[in-house]
């Protein structure tokens, strides 16, 4: 198809494969890393759709298959590097194939050299701020035949284009992109570069055409979602923000993700617990509970400063819960630092938490740091913390037996299509024996089982 078709507009290549194929081309996107990833996947699924591509059912078997990257471990790398080998024997079997790799991880000069010599079987590479550049990529491609690159141009953080998400009434709303913080083990702000706040106008033209289609919960998105603002031409704080958003008619429930503590205002504290569409959960990393290792980290806040804050939530916001990032490991961590985390991890009660041990990130400072710790304390350090952590949970979740949830029914279970999931207003998931018709609804549930990381609930009136 490729020497055929000099000069073919990505359109026509939809029209010129449905002719050949008697259907149209479809297409997968594999998705690596964090929301903001998972959100930008909805963007590129938009654009190909818009084009008449069709998703395919199989992650692994498309016309055009896209690989959204991460890099913030670097086993996130390594998974990318395995998928895209088992793929090359599956193109030679289907030449018109096309394979795309974006995201966080092609924003860095080796892993583009990387693709460039060991991955012939790649088409196409774009970076985190040209999504919108794909249909001409897909073109520049099939009139070249050679591989084609992307990260210069910038997307228009303003733009307004309606997304296709994954789910009808759940969605993310980007409100900013990039980092300023260069936390010493981050690389998130070298793939995604400075940060940079949407206008207020954007946002809400967003939301109020999400609700117009039924969205009923939201959730603003952005690295560090408090400083949101600082940056456009009229600063706005991220409370005045959520403020206007929260009044938008229609809307049930608001969240945002990812809260940064340093940033975390009283002005904010005092909002959550009086707009009425703000959700009752935060998640809040901490990352480590030592002092030292807080300072180390260029994080901002102290063990006290933070667990101030959480107290402050918990007064502020009536039945909050709480979910955090943990790293155990980083340069320099001793035993005692290692028991300020667990001490955090005990008094906060938090209901879910993502545990990481310290990766080393070229590029980054702590890369750099001397005293570096052995894997096996690491991983000791882990299974430990997760054995406070995880009983913690469980006492949550029993918490809520016999108590009555209004869940908003997200979509079927994975496991078995005759149960619905859904999410409680404090972001729990619950499981709910329901039929179909009730997807997209607000039904009230009681609780009347649970395991560590979900609970079981009934219908009532
Ligand atoms: N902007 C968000 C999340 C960034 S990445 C925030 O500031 O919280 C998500 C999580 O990955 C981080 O919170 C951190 O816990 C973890 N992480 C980032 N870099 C890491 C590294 N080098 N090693 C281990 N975990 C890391
Ligand atoms: Fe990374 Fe820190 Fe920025 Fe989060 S706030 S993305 S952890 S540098
Ligand atoms: Fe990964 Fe990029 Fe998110 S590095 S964690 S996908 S911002």
């Amino acid at each position: 198809m490729k020497e055929n078709n000099n000069k073919l507009a990505s359109n026509s290549y939809v029209n010129l494969f449905i002719n050949r194929h008697q259907h149209a081309p479809t297409y997968s996107i594999i998705t690596h890393g964090c929301q903001m990833n998972e959100h930008d996947s909805e963007k590129i699924k938009t654009l190909l759709e818009n084009m008449g591509f069709e998703q395919s059912d199989e992650k692994l078997d498309a016309d055009f298959i896209i690989f959204n990257t991460c890099l913030v471990r670097e086993n996130a790398e390594m998974k990318v590097y395995g998928q895209l080998g088992a793929l090359k024997n599956l193109k030679r079997e289907n030449p018109d194939m096309l394979i795309a790799v974006c995201g966080c991880m092609m924003q860095t000069g080796p892993a583009r050299d990387i693709i460039r010599e060991k991955y012939p079987q790649v088409d196409i590479v774009f970076g985190v701020n040209n999504i919108n550049s794909l249909p001409y990529l897909i073109d520049r491609h099939l009139s070249s035949g050679k591989l084609v690159v992307d990260i210069e141009r910038k997307d228009d953080i303003d733009e307004d284009i309606a997304i296709k998400r994954e789910n009808e009434y759940v969605g993310y709303v980007n409100i900013m992109t990039g980092c300023n913080n260069f936390c010493t083990y981050c690389i998130v702000p070298y793939a995604r570069g400075r940060e940079q706040s949407r206008s207020v106008e954007s946002i809400l033209s967003e939301v109020k055409r999400m609700v117009d289609q039924g969205y009923k919960d939201i959730t603003l998105l952005g690295q560090n979602v408090n400083s949101y603002g600082k940056t456009l031409e009229n600063p706005v704080t991220f409370t005045e923000l959520l403020t206007k958003v929260n009044d938008v008619e229609g809307l049930e429930r608001l969240r945002f993700l990812t809260s940064h503590p340093k940033d975390i205002s009283d002005e904010l504290i005092n909002a959550m617990g009086k707009l009425d569409k703000v959700c009752e959960n935060i998640h809040l990393p901490f990352q480590a509970g030592s002092n030292s290792v807080l300072e180390r980290m260029h994080r901002k806040y102290t063990k006290e400063s933070y667990l101030e804050k959480i107290e402050k939530l918990k007064k502020s916001v009536q039945g909050i819960t709480f979910s955090t990032d943990i790293i155990v490991g980083f340069p320099g961590e001793t035993e005692e630092d290692f028991q300020d985390t667990l001490d955090v991890v005990r008094k906060v009660g938090y209901e879910q938490a993502f545990t990481f041990k310290y990766n080393r990130r070229p590029g980054t400072k702590a890369d750099l740091f001397e005293d570096q710790v052995d894997e096996d304390v690491k991983q000791d350090r882990l299974e430990r913390l997760l054995d406070v952590a995880y009983p913690i949970f469980y006492e949550k979740n029993k918490s809520y037996l016999g108590t009555i949830q209004e869940v908003l029914i997200e979509g079927e279970s994975k496991n078995n299509p005759e149960v619905m999931t859904g999410r409680t207003r404090t972001f729990k998931l619950v499981n709910v024996k329901c039929d179909k018709s009730y997807i997209g609804k607000l039904v009230n549930t009681k609780i009347v089982d649970f395991n560590s990381f979900a609970l079981t609930g009934e219908m009532v009136d």
